[in-house]
């Protein structure tokens, strides 16, 4: 139902799109100007795919998604504009324990790539907190005297800032 297809899209076998999916152009231009969605492409409802861009082999477009870039093979495109989303999260596990401690508050699921970003900003910035910290002592153990202003604590609380992104 309500499904728009431009005169130059081309849809693979067994792809699926859901009610309200435009495989649009965006512009007037003679020549192929709409997408081409590769074998079993999964389109959810409402989602929008402009231009002659290329939806990989079996790649899921999320619900109300506009797409207007390449989407990989087997990947989930989701927002506006589509986002990639980015299914290893090991990357950040093996930098956790690097750091020494478990990243706060995440899912290992935890796959939206701005989220990711923050949790990265946050975890950097935890993780200098506590090299400071560390390196402060070691002054003050070698007699080196510091102002109250260096030894006062901030109000920086990773894991409440943690849960705020999630
Ligand atoms: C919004 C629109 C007018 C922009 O066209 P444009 O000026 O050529 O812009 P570009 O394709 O160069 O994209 C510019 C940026 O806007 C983003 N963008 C493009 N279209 C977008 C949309 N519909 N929504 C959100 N962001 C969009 C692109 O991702 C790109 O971001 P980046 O610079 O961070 O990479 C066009 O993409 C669009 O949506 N046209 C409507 C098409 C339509 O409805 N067709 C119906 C056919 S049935």
């Amino acid at each position: 139902m309500g499904v728009v297809i431009g005169e130059t899209a081309e849809i693979g076998d067994d792809c699926t799109l859901y009610h309200g999916v435009t495989l649009g152009g965006t512009s007037w231009n003679k020549g192929k100007r709409h997408p081409t969605l590769l074998p079993g492409v999964v389109v959810g409802a409402g989602a929008k795919i402009l231009g002659p861009i290329t939806i990989g082999r079996e790649a899921r477009v999320g619900s109300n998604a506009v797409v207007v870039k390449d989407v990989p093979e087997g990947a989930t495109a989701v927002g506006i504009p589509a986002r990639i989303l980015d299914a290893e999260s090991k990357a950040r596990d093996d930098q956790a324990k690097k750091m020494g401690f478990s990243a706060y508050a995440i899912s290992s699921d935890m796959n939206d790539p701005m989220v990711k970003a923050v949790h990265g900003l946050i975890d950097h910035a935890s993780n200098m907190d506590q090299k400071l910290t560390e390196v402060m002592a070691q002054l003050e153990q070698l007699g080196v005297h510091l102002s109250e202003t260096q030894k006062a604590k901030d109000d920086f609380d990773p894991d409440q800032l943690n849960k705020i992104v999630d």
